[in-house]
């Protein structure tokens, strides 16, 4: 596998070798660190971030699996810098390829993502767009493969808000990796009929089995994994709350939703609406009447069955397993 000076922009440009590969390398990197026995392989190389977006965990991902593998990264804040207002993405990739080895970005609008990589010569790293959510499914991924109570191909549902990047990535993913993949939401809340197409073109060649459904029980049933996210995702407008809850209460993951699963474990791409302890939680929590938990309730978030911070460990493992691949020399 040779991904050097590639861009990671979705994952239907990558076959299910190249993804299994990144996944094969994130789990030595990770043996290395956990071991002590971490070695540099990206000294001197510099990385530019840009995050449109807020983020905790994929900024810091790509920040911390820089400076592990020996490089340097530098945040690009499109508040305090020109990016956007005063200059264009194609001026913007056309500067950032003169001085970095590679460029991560993290917005709303996937053609940006695209300008980027069209205007610079260097490797552009898909941080999520509301279309896609790839370097969340190396995570993803990798998290599955640790806990999966078999070696065949992976059994999983995502339930909930599936027309987004989160639910597209889900499906798009599973399509190239061969797995039983259940999308179970509202039939207007699926991922739109171009990414449905697509995937079900990548499952015809992997052998994914591909199951767009309404029903939960039908969803959940002998699945090992269920995903769920936020209901309302960055970017949208407040005033979308009340259509979304009114169309996802049923598929709220609680633990009688759960039930319908075959002892699965509990994912997240984080961060989650579980509790109150957060503003937008519990004022969403307390106008819908979700007291006990939004898109998923804190009884499942908190049981032993959920994994969802492994999978929070796994992104920089599997970020720094991207990086390496593609710009060590
Ligand atoms: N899951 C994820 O992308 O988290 P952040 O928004 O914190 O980066
Ligand atoms: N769908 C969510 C994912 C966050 C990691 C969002 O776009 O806000």
């Amino acid at each position: 596998m040779n991904l050097n000076n590639r861009d990671f922009l979705q994952e239907s440009d990558f076959s299910a070798i190249e993804l299994q590969g990144l996944l094969d390398l994130a789990v030595l990197l990770k043996a290395e660190k956990k071991s002590g026995s971490e070695r540099q392989r990206l000294t001197g190389k510099h990385l530019a971030l840009i995050f449109e977006k807020t983020s905790t965990r994929t900024r810091i991902a790509f920040e911390l699996a820089m400076k592990d593998q020996g490089g340097h990264s530098t945040l690009l804040d499109p508040a305090s810098s020109q990016i956007g207002h005063k200059e264009s993405i194609a001026d913007t990739a056309r500067v950032l390829d003169r001085w970095f080895d590679g460029i991560e970005y993290r917005g709303a609008d996937h053609a940006t993502v695209l300008a980027l990589a069209e205007f610079s010569s260097v490797p552009v790293f898909n941080g999520l767009t509301d279309r896609w959510h790839p370097t969340q499914m190396l995570a993803d991924f990798l998290t599955m493969q640790e806990h999966a109570p078999d070696t065949g191909s992976l059994r999983y549902a995502y339930v909930g808000d599936a027309r987004y990047n989160m639910g597209n990535s889900l499906l798009m993913m599973g399509a190239i990796m061969g797995s039983d993949v259940r999308i179970v939401a509202p039939a207007v809340l699926w991922p739109d009929q171009e990414i449905q197409d697509a995937a079900q073109a990548r499952a015809a060649q992997s052998g994914a089995i591909l199951t767009l459904t309404e029903n939960v029980e039908e969803g959940l049933a002998g699945v090992d994994f269920v995903h769920t996210d936020v209901w309302v995702s960055m970017g949208e407008a407040k005033e979308v709350w009340d259509e979304r809850v009114s169309l996802l209460r049923p598929y709220r993951v609680d633990s009688a939703l759960m039930a319908h699963a075959n002892h699965a474990k509990f994912m997240h791409c984080l961060p989650a609406y579980h509790d109150q302890n957060t503003a937008i939680g519990r004022q969403i929590a307390q106008q819908f009447g979700l007291l006990d938990g939004v898109e998923v309730t804190d009884d499942v978030f908190e049981s032993p069955s959920s994994i969802v911070f492994d999978q929070a460990e796994n992104r920089m493992h599997t970020i720094k397993a991207l990086l390496v691949a593609t710009l060590e020399n």
